[in-house]
């Protein structure tokens, strides 16, 4: 079965629920505690195995670039006064031996559109991709989950969770059916469906291995929902070529691209950091008193 050995990053978004935070400086950088989204997204994936990262970037976005380059200035002062500790955080930041790709989406036309704007840099394999908002804590990380999944028959695979029904118009959507082996295949993928409508109560997170099939879909794929090429809609069709299965990823999501969850995130986070839990801790508790 082949390995994924690419991860794409669509990050050309504009993050305008963030504004005026983010007017300037991408969504994707945004800190949980002490590190920007976009570097637990890497951390996933470098943990999945990957060795060829692929951000999809757009205006406004060149700190994310510098954020993964060396910055010998920056190692140069760390060094000199013996800062041996934040030295190694700035620096192992991505391995030597993983490739960073920075490929333009330059109109915003949709997630599908942006995985397609990817295809040059990831060829003919299977890949991931991965959306920075989803936030996802778990022991095995999340794509690493979902790689073992993908190598016991090598089709696609989506991250799912089940989330309340008046959310759905939030998601992509699945109706699914279980296969002999105890799979859950997906017959029926929709993009953002009013409760109504929506096939199920499970949506798609910021999770795909996808096989590369798809690009051959988003090139056929109209604007859908919101006017944009939307991805779901790409897996709609590949879904009439090959099995498309969930997978329910073990784990805690926080939905970053909303500034309640950023928040829970930003809290659930500083408890569980090494350094800071125990007195963060203390003072939520001070202020549950007040
Ligand atoms: C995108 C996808 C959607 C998916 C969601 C997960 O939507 O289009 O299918 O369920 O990410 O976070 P967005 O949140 O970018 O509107």
């Amino acid at each position: 079965m082949p390995r994924v050995r690419t991860a794409v990053f669509p990050v050309a978004g504009r993050g305008t629920r963030f504004l005026p935070a983010t007017k300037a400086s991408p969504k994707e950088m945004l800190p949980i505690v002490d590190k920007p989204l976009i570097q637990y997204a890497v951390e996933e994936a470098l943990a999945a195995g990957v060795e060829k990262l692929v951000f999809v970037t757009g205006s406004s976005k060149r700190s994310i670039e510098d954020h993964f380059d060396v910055d010998p200035e920056l190692e140069r002062t760390l060094a000199e006064s013996g800062k041996e500790d934040l030295l190694a955080l700035v620096r192992n930041i991505v391995p030597s031996h993983v490739n960073c790709i920075y490929v333009r989406q330059g109109v915003p036309l949709g997630l599908g559109h942006a995985v397609l704007c990817a295809k040059p840099a990831v060829g003919n394999e299977p890949f991931f991709v991965h959306l920075a908002d989803d936030l996802i804590y778990s022991d095995v990380p999340c794509l690493k989950q979902m790689h073992d999944e993908f190598q016991q028959h090598g089709y696609s695979v989506l991250g799912v969770e089940t989330v309340p029904r008046d959310q759905t118009g939030s998601y992509g959507i699945v109706g699914v059916t279980n296969d002999a082996d105890g799979r859950q295949r997906i017959e029926k993928i929709v993009e953002k469906p009013k409760p109504e409508e929506a096939p199920s109560t499970l949506a798609v997170v910021g999770r795909y291995v996808l096989t590369p099939a798809i690009f051959d879909k988003l090139e056929r794929t109209e604007r859908g929902s919101g006017g944009e090429i939307q991805l779901t809609d790409g897996i709609a069709k590949l879904l009439e070529d090959e099995p498309v299965y969930v997978y329910r990823f073990s784990g805690t999501r926080y939905d970053c691209g909303s500034k309640i969850g950023y928040l829970r995130a930003t809290v659930e986070y500083a408890l569980r950091h090494p350094e800071l839990g125990e007195n963060f801790r203390a003072y939520l508790e001070s202020v549950w008193e007040r």
